[in-house]
């Protein structure tokens, strides 16, 4: 494939980047301005510097992957990419723009990616320059990390479409699952209502965020308390997916805890905001409760 183009330079965007050179494409990454595609950049550089400091990889291939990366202004360099994934803020009218935006440079074999967590794949397709050449790739946080990405095909996604992403996923040595479009593909649809239910929980007193947490990490073997992966995520993330979930399927099993809304409306959305809840002003994350 020819170069791979990232939209969004956040977390997810300079993960998907990193991953992406390191299995050897040239990538070009870009974000609302390229200050913020070079400071994506800048802490790709330093997750990669750790890496070197812990012995784990060549400082001459650190180099080499940090020398595929470019950070962009806007999308029209983007036309010689082969693929282009969106891994933009997760509001619907910011991704659509994107996609018109991106729809005039793309090339006419090229593939249009979005790593949505929740908005529908067959409607997004829609803003695209061909439904066809749209899918939906759902990456895991931390990237680097996490070995899987969920496929998510539109009801008009091409078979050679997901043939693209199966042999781009294999030379990031990530596995594929696939999904239907379905309100929270899998991992997601599983996920949300476990940590909406911990909040249930400590809304209604059963046990305090650090016991929910403990229970959860050692009683089911999980690397975190779901508190904890609910402040990792961010939990306006979190009430977001879960919204879609419930509108999305109209069952109340899935309707958003009251206490998650209210952390939400409070604007504590977890690590990103250094309050959720845990505090994470100090060294160590402090629980709020
Ligand atoms: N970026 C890159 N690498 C990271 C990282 C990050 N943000 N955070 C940790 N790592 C690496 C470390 O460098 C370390 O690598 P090494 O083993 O090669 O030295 C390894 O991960 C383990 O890290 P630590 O020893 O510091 O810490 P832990 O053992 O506690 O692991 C964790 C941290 C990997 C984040 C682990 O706690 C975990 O797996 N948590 C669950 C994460 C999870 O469930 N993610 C999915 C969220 S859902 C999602 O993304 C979908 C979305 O739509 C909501």
């Amino acid at each position: 494939m020819q170069a791979v183009g990232v939209i969004g330079a956040g977390q997810m965007g300079a993960g998907i980047a990193q991953v992406s050179a390191q299995a050897g494409y040239r990538v070009l990454l870009t974000d609302v301005d390229k200050p913020r595609a070079e400071a994506g950049k800048a802490g790709i550089a330093r997750q990669l510097d750790r890496a070197v400091e812990k012995g784990k990889l060549d400082p001459q291939v650190r180099d080499q992957a940090l020398a595929r990366i470019e950070p962009i202004e806007g999308v029209a360099g983007m036309s010689a990419c082969g693929l282009v994934i969106e891994a933009a803020t997760e509001r619907e009218e910011i991704k659509r723009t994107i996609f018109a935006r991106v729809g005039e440079v793309l090339g006419h074999q090229a593939i249009l990616a979005s790593n949505t967590s929740s908005i529908p794949i067959t409607r997004l397709a829609q803003a695209s320059p061909d439904p066809a050449r749209f899918i939906g790739v759902h990456f895991f946080n931390p990237v680097p990390v996490m070995g899987l990405i969920e496929v998510i095909r539109g009801l008009a996604t091409a078979d050679t479409t997901v043939k693209t992403i199966e042999t781009y996923a294999a030379a990031l040595g990530k596995q594929v699952v696939h999904a239907n479009d379905a309100p929270g593909f899998i991992v997601n649809r599983v996920l949300m209502p476990m940590l909406n239910e911990a909040c249930f929980a400590l809304g209604e007193g059963v046990a305090t965020i650090r016991d929910i947490d403990l229970a959860c990490q050692l009683g089911l073997n999980h690397p975190m308390g779901p508190l904890t992966l609910a402040d990792f995520i961010g939990l306006d993330t979190c009430l977001e997916i879960t919204r879609v979930l419930f509108e999305g399927t109209g069952d109340p099993k899935f309707r958003p805890a009251p206490l998650l809304v209210k952390y939400v409306e409070a604007g504590w959305y977890g690590r990103k905001t250094k309050r959720g809840f845990y505090d994470y002003s100090g060294d160590t994350p402090v629980p709020t409760r």
